[in-house]
């Protein structure tokens, strides 16, 4: 059967063989490469028995059995292994062919690498695509960026495979060049906020609310058939009651505190201080991983101060309140993430639809939630809108859930137990909604020790005044 597989798909690892399956699921032909015979040997085993799969170790093979213009994902491992399988697939290729690379791929590599191909006459995705493993068998949610007429070719393949939130495909054309990478980075930028906010509320929780493993079980279940509905949510709740196979107890208790990134998060974090945006929940998300990674001076530090033992709480308002704040802090963060994502789309002329981006996270994806829906809504009622604080429709959401966070930072604070996500998701509330902040004595210092000058409120113009004179 040359030429004529719809759908070609470089990477049998985990995700390819997956997401191949997923294609040919959905009445597609899908062919399969990698290097690796064994992974060949396992796609065809599994996706055999129909005549949807198939798949060689050869690339010239693999070329040659794809129908044109020829549609390859390539889903290996972010990095130098995409320029190698680029390298070698573009011997093969013919003009008007379309290559999406489904990793986390850095932005900037995607329009390096849309530059190298657009030369060949070969058109080049970067696609995020979230979900993980169960994802990509059942339904991705994925964020193409690239040519917006070749992505027709690939738009029935896509809308098919991906998950469905009511009908509606999660996937959506995103916009010029990396912008589905780069929406993507940001998407795991939130993912880390999130991760951050509900791993503080666990602590809160269990050291000062003295929930066990299987009320926290109770209490993130409950919480996610409410406004908290999410993946992140569900999924923390089914851990708290996983048995741990190699002892007593639960799992989540023998679990080492170091957690380990690949680096989207950061990247995020850097992009937004390149562009000027704040974001201090992702921030401070990504700084708590590097913290945690410090295990050993963290184990002597701990011996050499002490820290307030955690009061008594009221659990039932307790648990009342972490709902609240947490509800809060998931707002923020999904706040700054979008404000990123307006002002990249200014900056690399992605003309971005923050609307379609909310539209396409609502099922699918690693941060899917409930909160989603509203976010989408407030999007589309203001396509312009520069902040989701800004929006009529979450004023009542934040102001009737902040001050629970108030009240468990200032816990956290008195009982010495870190809050850095929550604490900066209201820090960063407080400044956002403050109409004068005290930044007007760092101008004033500026102009003293350096001359740099500043503005004033009641006049226009750039002034400077010789401080020392006085
Ligand atoms: C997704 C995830 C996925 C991956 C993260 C993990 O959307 O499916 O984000 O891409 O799990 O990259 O990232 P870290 O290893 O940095 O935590």
């Amino acid at each position: 059967m040359a030429d004529t597989y719809d759908f070609g798909l470089v990477g049998l690892g985990v995700m390819g063989r997956n997401f191949i399956l997923n294609v040919a699921d959905n009445g597609f032909t899908a062919f399969g490469n990698d290097l690796d015979e064994e992974k060949v040997g396992a796609l065809i085993k599994e996706g055999g028995n129909t005549d949807k799969v198939n798949a060689s170790s050869d690339v010239k093979t693999f070329v040659n059995a794809l129908a044109t213009p020829r549609k390859i994902m390539l889903l290996v491992p972010a990095g130098k292994v995409v320029d190698i399988v680029i390298e070698n697939l573009s011997i093969y290729l013919d003009k008007g062919d379309i290559i999406i690379d489904g990793g986390n791929s850095f932005f900037t590599d995607t329009d390096r690498r849309e530059a190298f191909l657009k030369a060949k006459g070969i058109n080049f995705f970067g696609a995020g695509v979230s979900g993980g493993a169960k994802g990509a068998r059942r339904g991705p949610s994925i964020m193409p960026g690239g040519s917006k007429e070749a992505y027709q070719h690939v738009k029935p393949i896509f809308e098919a495979v991906s998950a469905k939130y009511k009908g509606e495909p999660c996937v959506a054309y995103l916009g010029p060049k990396s912008a589905g990478n780069y929406v993507k980075m940001v998407h795991n930028g939130i993912e880390y906020g999130l991760m951050q906010l509900t791993s503080e509320i666990y602590d809160l929780l269990k050291k000062a609310g003295g929930l066990s493993n299987a009320e926290l079980c109770k209490t993130y279940a409950q919480w996610n058939q409410g406004r908290l509905q999410s993946f992140l949510v569900e999924i923390t709740s089914e851990i708290f009651e996983q048995k741990d196979d190699l002892g007593d107890g639960e799992l989540v208790d023998k679990i080492l505190d170091k957690a380990k990134q690949k680096g989207t998060g950061k990247w995020t974090s850097q992009n937004a201080m390149d562009l000027g945006i704040p974001v201090p929940t992702i921030d401070v998300a990504v700084s708590m991983r590097e913290i945690s990674a410090l295990k050993d001076e963290r184990i002597k530090a701990d011996k050499l101060y002490d820290r307030p033992t955690p009061k008594a709480v009221d659990k039932a308002d307790f648990i009342s309140k972490a709902e609240q704040a947490l509800y809060f802090a998931f707002i923020i963060t999904y706040a700054q993430g979008m404000h990123q994502l307006a002002d990249a789309s200014k900056e690399y002329g992605y003309e971005l639809e923050l609307g379609e981006i909310a539209k396409i996270w609502r099922a699918g994806c690693i941060i899917r939630a409930a909160l989603l829906a509203d976010i989408t809504e407030a999007y589309q009622a203001d396509k312009e809108l520069q902040n989701l604080l800004l929006s009529p429709s979450f004023v009542e959401k934040v102001q009737s859930t902040v001050d629970a966070a108030r009240e468990l930072v200032s816990y956290g604070s008195a009982n010495g137990i870190p809050l850095p996500g929550l604490s900066n998701a209201l820090t960063y509330f407080d400044a956002y909604t403050s109409s004068r902040l005290p930044l007007n004595l760092i101008q004033a210092q500026r102009d003293y020790f350096g001359s740099h000058t500043y503005e004033r409120v009641d006049r226009e113009g750039i002034f400077h005044t010789e401080w020392e004179d006085n």
